[in-house]
């Protein structure tokens, strides 16, 4: 049986860390790249992972010629938060007939904050018979996919919580700095109004994701705070130096509302040298269920085990663009890659 064969599109923090992760996995083989980076396209694949060797794939600056060279089953997509960006490079994959793994956050579930671009990509997947899946570790799976799982239990529910809380220091460079560390207060305030920061992005989609599960009708989907979180002491991570009283980073929480009741509340914390660091889930109902997963995930190493652990349930899945809910229950592919596909 073939090798699975992939194409990166997009080799940033991320998209280069799945790559490197492809490359140690067997049954499965990297046979191109895209990237728009100047300082990227032209370059062979291993230099531009940072690897001692060469694999003897260019990092092309357009997909049309990327896809008319070679064959792929999957590409692995990781260029931005933003479905609005991401909708024409995940239209032009599905229209060359390969199928689409995205970290796009809003790709995630964009059933309810994006309908129409949803319901357009989907078609545009089932009209070519092709599955398009949006995952990650958050949104992805910690604040949704696992939550819902959770609920598998439950007779009656209530009310739902779940907590990320994550020391920013020992994430990517591009994570750190959407969470505005480093920055001072007034700067933080003033690049999130300009959105030339984003925080994170995800907490709506994850709200909608478990109240369709559900079958909850909420009644609003509020995102109620976006606060920097201040560091009380100097502290490095990397290229970042944070002083005191700089911004080391941000909680976001967000909530779902049905019948005046706070239903589904997300509470999402991100900084530089966090002490405390776990994700919990608490479900109000009957039984009731706490789960505290601590240390808290890692969220690079987690992103790319989600997308990397995905491929053999996207191929195997019905086309349109589907949500982690849609999908067999996720599970870590250890094996060859094979041994989970028949082709
Ligand atoms: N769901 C999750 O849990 C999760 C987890 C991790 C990351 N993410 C998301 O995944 C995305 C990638 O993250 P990252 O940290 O790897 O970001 P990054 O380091 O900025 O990498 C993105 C790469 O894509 C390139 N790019 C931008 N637009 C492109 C286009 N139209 N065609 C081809 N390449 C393009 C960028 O080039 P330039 O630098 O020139 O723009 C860059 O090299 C982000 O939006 C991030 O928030 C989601």
């Amino acid at each position: 049986m073939r090798k699975v064969r992939v194409i990166i599109y997009g080799v940033g923090a991320i998209g280069s860390l799945i790559a490197k992760f492809l490359l140690e996995k067997e049954g499965v083989e990297i046979v191109g790249a895209m990237d728009t980076a100047k300082d990227k396209v032209g370059k062979d694949l291993g230099e531009v992972l940072g690897i001692k060797r060469k694999l003897g794939i260019k990092v092309s600056g357009n997909v049309d010629a990327v896809l008319s060279e070679v064959k792929a089953d999957v590409a692995i997509h990781a260029t931005s938060s933003f479905l609005k960006d991401t909708y024409p490079q995940i239209a032009s994959l599905i229209k060359h007939g390969v199928k689409v793994i995205s970290t796009c956050e809003e790709l995630s579930y964009p059933y309810y904050t994006a309908p129409e671009l949803a319901g357009k990509l989907d078609t545009l997947a089932k009209k070519h018979k092709i599955t398009v899946l949006g995952t990650g570790i958050n949104p992805g799976f910690l604040m949704d996919t696992l939550v819902i799982t959770l609920t598998a239990p439950c007779q009656k529910i209530k009310k739902i919580e779940a907590v990320r809380v994550m020391n920013a220091a020992k994430r990517r460079l591009p994570f750190q700095k959407k969470i505005g560390a480093s920055l001072m207060v007034e700067e933080f305030r003033r690049k999130i109004k300009d959105k030339q920061i984003t925080g994170h992005v995800g907490l709506e989609q994850s709200i909608a994701m478990i109240a369709d599960s559900l079958a909850w009708k909420l009644d609003k989907l509020i995102v109620e705070t976006l606060e920097p979180i201040i560091a009380k002491k100097f502290a490095k991570s990397g290229n970042i130096k944070v002083k005191a009283g700089e911004v080391a980073g941000l909680r976001q929480r967000a909530k779902g509302v049905m019948k005046n009741k706070d239903v589904i509340i997300l509470d999402f914390q991100a900084y530089i040298d966090a002490e405390e660091e776990y994700d919990t889930i608490t479900i109000e109902g009957v039984p009731n269920i706490k789960q505290k997963i601590q240390p808290c995930v890692h969220g690079d190493i987690g992103t790319v085990a989600m997308v990397v652990n995905s491929i053999p349930k996207v191929i195997k899945a019905p086309s349109g663009l589907l949500t982690m809910k849609d999908l067999p229950v996720p599970s870590a592919v250890i094996e060859d890659m094979r041994k989970y596909i028949s082709f």
